[in-house]
């Protein structure tokens, strides 16, 4: 994997560069849809490559592993092959999903044992094998098995949860170099900084990150229910540590606004679940603010999805129809909503992008990131 970067804004931190991997080149900053089991919920491959024109997608080792497994990932070749998708893919180590989502967890200095929120079975995530499950998954991008806290968080716990998230990041990183990658193409290794909302800890943890020299590195622990000015404030603060010529990934990150704060104080790479799920309750994401699409308002609303929108579904439907669909539950809506909201996400960092590239991205975010949580 490299980096380069292209422009550095002269007013902020934000930076526009570009991530080369074996699948292909990703301009950032970028957003990465979130597509937990090899599917970006109701788009298809198609739509995500030709019309919204997503650079890279996630995925997630916690479903993955549980659900098909890891035979038939590898049996088909790894999961870009797997899932018809020949670009660049990265996936999460588990080391949320298996706090938020399975049953009876316990945490020991040697890893994780759960309980399947599918059927109860159980099993056992470390350091070391969560690291040969994405060699095995092959997403160009695997991250560090860590501990997500979450908020709030006592000191104590954050401090001792932050060291064994360090002793695991060692652990992560010796079985990456002891192993090879199992398909014929590189893989990256991203650790992850906590350190939950004390500027002490997340100090000693961005040093710690940056010390290992990584390809890349990512912010975790944030956007877990603290204030939005406290995740800028750890954002920035670790930004400042991280190094400069390596891309900096800001995990579960998050709102259109919270996107553009994290751009301007440094971050290149986003994922987030909200743009799919919101699309999925009818909530429509627009330079104006939020449409939920369900309200009565938009019932006799013949005018295109959003005049605005650089997708195929913002210009071919109405208000009217994506209304009515959604109150039928009507699949259609679903997909309808998620390709204009992925398709807007792009659109902001890709526009995000060229405001840096022409050296007003400041001026530009204070002026559009008023009107993106407005209720319309
Ligand atoms: N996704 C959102 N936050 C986190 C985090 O702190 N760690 C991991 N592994 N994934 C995340």
């Amino acid at each position: 994997m490299d980096f380069t970067l292209n422009k550095t804004d002269p007013k902020s931190n934000a930076r526009a560069g570009e991530i080369t991997t074996d699948h292909g080149k990703i301009q950032t900053p970028i957003f990465m849809p979130v597509g937990t089991v090899g599917s970006v919920k109701t788009i298809h491959q198609r739509e995500l490559k030709e019309d919204i024109e997503s650079q890279i997608i996630l995925g997630n080792t916690y479903h993955l592993f549980l659900r098909p497994g890891l035979d038939i990932i590898k049996q088909a070749g790894g999961l870009q092959k797997f899932i018809g998708w020949n670009k660049p893919m990265l996936t999460d180590s588990g080391g949320y999903q298996v706090y938020s989502l399975s049953n009876q967890r316990k945490i020991t200095e040697e890893g994780v044992t759960f309980k399947s929120h599918i059927d109860g079975t159980r099993h056992f995530f470390s350091p070391e094998n969560v690291t040969l499950i994405q060699r095995t998954i092959g997403a160009d991008i695997i991250m560090a098995f860590d501990e997500c806290t979450p908020y709030p968080c006592d000191y104590d716990y954050a401090k001792k949860s932050m060291h064994m998230t360090h002793r695991w990041l060692k652990r992560c990183l010796d079985e990456f170099q002891r192993s090879e990658p199992v398909y014929d193409y590189n893989q990256a290794l991203f650790p992850i900084v906590q350190g939950s909302t004390y500027e002490d800890l997340r100090k000693q943890s961005a040093e710690e990150i940056a010390s290992h020299e990584a390809e890349g590195n990512a912010i975790g622990g944030l956007s877990v229910g603290e204030p939005a000015e406290e995740m800028y404030k750890m954002t920035e603060l670790v930004c400042d540590i991280l190094p400069k010529e390596k891309p900096r990934y800001l995990m579960g990150v998050g709102t259109p606004a919270n996107i553009l704060e994290g751009i301007e104080r440094g971050v290149d790479m986003f994922d987030c679940v909200m743009p799919t799920r919101n699309a999925r309750h009818g909530l429509l994401f627009t330079w104006d603010g939020i449409i939920n699409i369900k309200n009565e308002k938009w019932k006799n609303d013949y005018t295109p999805v959003d005049p605005a929108g650089t997708t195929y579904v913002d210009h071919d439907y109405s208000k009217a129809y994506l209304r009515h669909l959604m109150k039928t539950k009507e699949y259609l809506g679903a997909q309808i909503a998620s390709v204009h909201n992925i398709g807007f996400y792009l659109n902001l960092v890709k526009t995000a992008r060229e405001k840096i590239m022409s050296g007003e991205y400041s001026e530009w975010k204070n002026k559009v990131v008023k009107n993106l949580e407005n209720r319309l």
